[in-house]
C-alpha cells in the first residue's frame, strides 16, 4: 500500500516532483557501481529477448526514463541502429550526456562484459556501443505514439507515482511510443512501496506485482510473457519482493503477421 494511502494522505503524483533533484551519486552507489546478481538476472532474461533480433534490424528505440542506468542502453545497441534514452532529471541528463562523451566510468565494465558474453553480436567496446544512444532531456508522455520499433524501461512506472491510475497511464504511454507489432521490453520492481535514496530523499512508489503487469499489460500486447526474480539481499532493502520481468508485443494492424 502508497504510504499515503497509510497516512489517509492523496497520493504523490509525477508531477509533484521535483525529478531534477535525483540523487545521482547516491542511487548508483546503492544500485550500480557494482553488477549485482538481481541486474545479472535482468541482464540474462533481456539478452533471450535481443538474439532474436538481427543486429541492427531496429531502427530506433527508446529506453523510457532513463535514469543514470546504462546497462538497458548497452542491450539495446546491438538489435537498434538508435537508441534514445529520454529522461526528465536534469541531474541523470547531465549524468548520461557526460557518460556518452567522455566515456563510460569503469564501474559498467563487468555489466557490458556480461551483455556481451550473453549477446556476441555486441560492438567490442562498450564505448562503440554507446555511439548509437542519444540523451533527450524530456518527459516520456510526450512522446509521440509509433515513434519507435521497440521500448525498453526499467524501474519507471511503478517508481515515478504512487497512483495507481497513473502507473497504468505510464504502462499505456510506453506501450503506444512503439509502432503497432512492435516489441516491448521492461522490469519492475515488485511490491515496491515510496522508497529512500541515500540518507534523506523519498521517491514515490506503486506497489504491482506479476498479476498485475499482466493485468495492465494484457489489453496492450498481443505476446505477453511475465516472469519474476527474489530479492536480491546485495542490495538496499526497498521495501520491494524482487523484480517483474516482462516483454510483448504490440498487436500488429489486421493482415500484418510476424
Ligand atoms: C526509479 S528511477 C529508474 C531509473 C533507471 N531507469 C534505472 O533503471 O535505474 C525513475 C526514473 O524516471 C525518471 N522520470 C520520472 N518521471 C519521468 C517522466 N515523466 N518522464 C521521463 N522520465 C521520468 C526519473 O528522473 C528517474 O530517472
Amino acid at each position: 500500500m502508497p504510504e499515503s494511502a497509510r497516512a489517509g494522505t492523496a497520493p504523490t503524483r509525477n508531477d509533484d516532483v521535483d525529478w531534477d533533484s535525483w540523487p545521482v551519486e547516491d542511487y548508483l552507489a546503492e544500485n550500480y557501481r557494482e553488477l549485482h546478481p538481481s541486474d545479472a538476472a535482468v541482464i540474462a532474461h533481456h539478452s533471450a529477448f535481443y538474439r532474436g533480433f538481427a543486429p541492427g534490424s531496429i531502427a530506433r528505440s527508446v529506453e523510457f526514463g532513463a535514469g543514470p542506468n546504462l546497462y538497458p542502453l548497452m542491450l539495446a545497441a546491438s538489435a537498434s541502429r538508435h537508441v534514445d534514452a529520454v529522461e526528465a532529471g536534469a541531474a541523470n541528463v547531465a549524468y548520461l550526456t557526460g557518460q556518452l562523451r567522455r566515456g563510460p566510468d569503469d564501474s559498467w565494465e563487468p555489466f557490458y562484459s556480461l551483455c556481451r558474453r550473453l549477446d556476441p553480436s555486441l560492438p567490442e567496446t562498450l564505448s562503440a556501443a554507446l555511439t548509437r544512444v542519444r540523451v533527450i532531456h524530456g518527459d516520456v508522455r510526450t512522446i509521440r505514439p509509433g515513434s519507435y520499433g521497440l521500448a525498453s524501461m526499467h524501474f519507471v512506472a511503478e517508481g515515478v507515482t504512487e497512483d495507481f491510475e497513473e502507473f497504468t497511464d505510464f504502462c499505456g504511454h510506453f506501450a503506444r511510443s512503439v509502432v503497432p507489432g512492435g516489441h516491448l521490453v521492461a522490469a519492475f520492481m515488485e511490491n515496491m512501496p515510496t522508497y529512500r535514496i541515500g540518507p534523506a530523499s523519498r521517491w514515490p512508489g506503486c506497489p504491482v506485482d506479476p498479476g498485475v503487469i499482466r493485468e495492465v499489460f494484457a489489453p496492450l500486447t498481443d505476446r505477453l510473457a511475465v516472469t519474476r526474480i527474489n530479492a536480491d539481499p546485495t542490495l538496499p532493502d526497498y521495501g520491494d519482493s524482487g523484480m517483474v520481468l516482462m516483454t510483448g508485443r504490440t498487436p500488429s494492424p489486421p493482415g500484418r503477421y510476424g
